[in-house]
C-alpha cells in the first residue's frame, strides 16, 4: 500500500509529511561511544576521497574512519560498465508495475525481497523510497519478476556482487592494517587470507521524485549494522553524514567512486577507535535516485569484540562480544541505541 509513487506525484500524502521532530528523532536515538579522537578539526574540504593505489591509502583511511566514519573510494579497480549494468538493472526493476514488484515481495519476518526500508518501523512517518534485498542469489527473486529475461539481470547482480567481495576483502585488509592489526589476528579471514567467509547482503535502492522533498525523508537517519558497506550511487545527490555528532554533511557522487561506510560492527572491532556513520538520504523533486548498498559483514555466528591490540589498561574494551546474528537482533529492538546495548558500562 502506498508504495506507487507514480500515484502519488501529486501531492505528498500526510502519511509520508515529516515534522522537525520526527526527522531528529533518529539523531537523538544516537550516542557517540567511541573514544573521542583529538584531530576532529582539520577536515574542511568534505568527506575525503582515497585514491586506492596510493601508496599512503592505509594511513588515508585510517584517518578517515576516524575522523568521519565514511570516505570515498577511486581507483578501486571496478569497471565503469559494471555501474551501469547494475544501474539498467535498478531501472528495469523499480519501473515494473507495483503488483508486478509485490510478487516477490519481503514477507513479515524475511530478510530479502522488495519493499519498504528496513527501518520504517521505528518511524511514525513513511520514507520516500523503495528497496529490494538480495542475499546471494536473486534467482529466486527475479523468476517472479521477469518469468521471461531473469537471467540477463541475474548475471549483472551475481558479477557485481563477485567484485564488490573482492573490493570489501581489499577495504579489510587497509582498514585493519590501519589499525595495526593483521590478517592472523582475525581467524574468520581463513588461512589464504582472503575473507572468503564474510556475509554481505545487497540493497537495491530507488528515491522516486518527489513532489514535496522539503517535507519528505528519503531514508531517515540511521547507522548500518555492518562491518562496512560499500554504496554506489548514481549521479543524483541525496546522501548526508552527520559529521562529530553535529551537522550533515553531503556526499556528492563521484562518476564511478564508491562511498564506504563504517559499520556498528567495525566500530566494535576498533574499539570505537573507527565509529559507525550516521546517514540519512534526502529526495528531490525530479530526478529519480539510485543507490546500491553492499552490507559486509563476518560469518554470522563468529564473535565479534574489540580486538586485543586495542585494549589496555589506558584503553578498557567499550564493548562485550556479538556475533551479527546477535547484534542484528539487538538492533531490531533497539536501533540507533543498539551500540549502547552492547557497551560495557563502567
Ligand atoms: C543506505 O543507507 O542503506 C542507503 C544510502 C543511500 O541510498 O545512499
Ligand atoms: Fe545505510
Amino acid at each position: 500500500k502506498h508504495l506507487d509513487f507514480t500515484t502519488l506525484q501529486e501531492q505528498l500524502p500526510d502519511s509520508y509529511a515529516w515534522t522537525q521532530p520526527d526527522a531528529d528523532h533518529a539523531a537523538h536515538y544516537y550516542h557517540l561511544t567511541s573514544y573521542p579522537s583529538n584531530d576532529h578539526n582539520d577536515d574542511t574540504k568534505g568527506v575525503p576521497v582515497i585514491d586506492l593505489n596510493h601508496p599512503n591509502a592505509p594511513n588515508l583511511i585510517g584517518h578517515a574512519c576516524k575522523t568521519w566514519g565514511v570516505f570515498q573510494v577511486v581507483n578501486h579497480g571496478i569497471p565503469m560498465n559494471l555501474f551501469t549494468d547494475i544501474q539498467r538493472a535498478c531501472l528495469a526493476l523499480f519501473s515494473l508495475p507495483l503488483h508486478q514488484k509485490l510478487k516477490a515481495a519481503r514477507s513479515p519476518d524475511g530478510v530479502s525481497g522488495y519493499g519498504r526500508a528496513r527501518i520504517s518501523s521505528f518511524f511514525p512517518k513513511l520514507m520516500w523510497s523503495e528497496c529490494f534485498t538480495i542475499l546471494d542469489s536473486p534467482l529466486n527473486l527475479f523468476l517472479q519478476l521477469w518469468p521471461q529475461d531473469y537471467d540477463k539481470y541475474c548475471e549483472i547482480v551475481m558479477e557485481y556482487e563477485a567484485a564488490m567481495k573482492k573490493l570489501a576483502a581489499k577495504l579489510m585488509c587497509l582498514v585493519l592494517a590501519s589499525l595495526g592489526i593483521s590478517k592472523e589476528d582475525i581467524k574468520w579471514a581463513g588461512p589464504p587470507g582472503d575473507f572468503s567467509g564474510a556475509c554481505a547482503a545487497l540493497h537495491l535502492n530507488s528515491y522516486p521524485s518527489c513532489p514535496d522533498p522539503d517535507r519528505a525523508m528519503g531514508l531517515a537517519a540511521h547507522t548500518d549494522s555492518t562491518l562496512l558497506t560499500i554504496l554506489h550511487q548514481n549521479n543524483v545527490s541525496g546522501l548526508q553524514v552527520l559529521k562529530d555528532g553535529e551537522g550533515w554533511e553531503a556526499v556528492p557522487p563521484l562518476p564511478g567512486g564508491l562511498v564506504i561506510n563504517v559499520g556498528d560492527l567495525l566500530h566494535i572491532l576498533s574499539n570505537g577507535l573507527y565509529p559507525s556513520v550516521l546517514h540519512r538520504v534526502q529526495v528531490n523533486r525530479s530526478r529519480q535516485r539510485f543507490s546500491v548498498a553492499y552490507l559486509y559483514g563476518p560469518p554470522t555466528n563468529v564473535e565479534i569484540s574489540p580486538n586485543a591490540k586495542l585494549v589496555g589498561p589506558s584503553r578498557p574494551a567499550l564493548y562485550r562480544s556479538v556475533t551479527w546474528n546477535e547484534y542484528l537482533g539487538t538492533k531490531a529492538k533497539h536501533f540507533n541505541k543498539a551500540l549502547s546495548v552492547v557497551r560495557i558500562s563502567s
